[in-house]
């Protein structure tokens, strides 16, 4: 007999079926579900929600890690373009028929997404513009705004050379000591990919790339430059072999200077 957790994995598997290639994140969803499930990250964060296909998966692994919470932002400027191709998908799919999915804007598509698919718990989403030039202060859940910090940060809203460097420099001091960014499509960027390829080795030598010192006092300069010192990024482009655009995800690793594997690895 199916469980009630068998049959929130069938909806979740033909969810992805249905509506996971329109952003091309079918395989991408998986693959951020198994490295939540592997690093069991506590605070993981997602700028731009999109049809939630990414975050649904990612709240799938929370919830069979019995704890942890995503919070994904969203403020739907492309629902227009994308979210009826997704509902008409969706109508084929009894469960989010049922519900009634087809009449609803963004918003009302992913509480319903999120709740029958089992993940309200562990996922909020977030209706809200994502502005870098006013900063990711107002991003910021109250747990890491109390200090804990970011373990996975997923962004698949801008991957432009710029909207990189200014999430970097907004997002570093938030991020766990060990954490992983993800930024979607930034790899098959030519621009953004040369950039990261710099910068990150400047981030690794202790250098300030000029765009993170733009706009900052001087105190906040030098914590920025200290969090750097004591941390190393590495850069893994991460190519799809599918004939279709962006179809890439930068992932850089952000781990403190030292010598060992992290905490949590069980060495011999
Ligand atoms: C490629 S989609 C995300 C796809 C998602 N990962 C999925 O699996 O369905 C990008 C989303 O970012 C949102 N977005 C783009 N720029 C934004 C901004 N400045 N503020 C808030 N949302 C934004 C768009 O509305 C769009 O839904």
């Amino acid at each position: 007999m199916k469980t009630t957790i068998d049959h929130e994995l069938d909806v979740l598997l033909r969810f992805r079926d249905a509506v996971g290639e329109i952003h091309g994140s079918e395989d991408l969803c998986m693959l951020l579900y198994s490295l939540v499930k592997r690093e069991k990250p506590k605070i993981v964060l997602e700028l731009g929600t999109g049809l939630g296909v990414t975050a649904v998966w990612i709240g799938r692994a929370l919830v069979e890690n019995g704890g942890g919470r995503l919070w994904t932002f969203d403020d739907g400027r492309f629902q227009d373009s994308f979210l009826p191709q997704a509902l008409a998908c969706l109508e084929e799919l009894p469960e989010f028929r049922d519900a009634g999915v087809a009449g609803d804007d963004l918003a009302g598509y992913l509480h319903k997404l999120l709740r029958l698919s089992g993940v309200a718990e562990q996922v909020t989403y977030v209706d809200q513009a994502i502005d870098l030039t006013e900063g990711v202060d107002d991003l910021m859940p109250s747990e890491v705004r109390a200090g804990q910090g970011i373990d996975m940060l997923f962004s698949d809203f801008a991957h432009g050379p710029g909207d990189i460097l200014d999430l970097l420099a907004l997002a570093l001091p938030y991020m766990s000591e060990y954490s992983s960014i993800f930024i979607d499509s930034a790899s098959t960027y030519l621009l953004s990919y040369f950039m990261l390829e710099q910068v990150i080795d400047q981030l690794n030598t202790g250098k300030l790339p000029h765009r993170f010192s733009q706009g900052r006092t001087s105190d906040e300069r030098q914590r920025l430059l200290q969090l750097i010192a004591e941390r190393r990024f590495q850069l893994v482009h991460l190519f799809e072999d599918k004939d279709r655009a962006q179809n890439s995800t930068t992932w850089i690793r952000v781990e403190p200077v030292q010598w060992s594997p992290p905490p949590t690895a069980k060495v011999r």
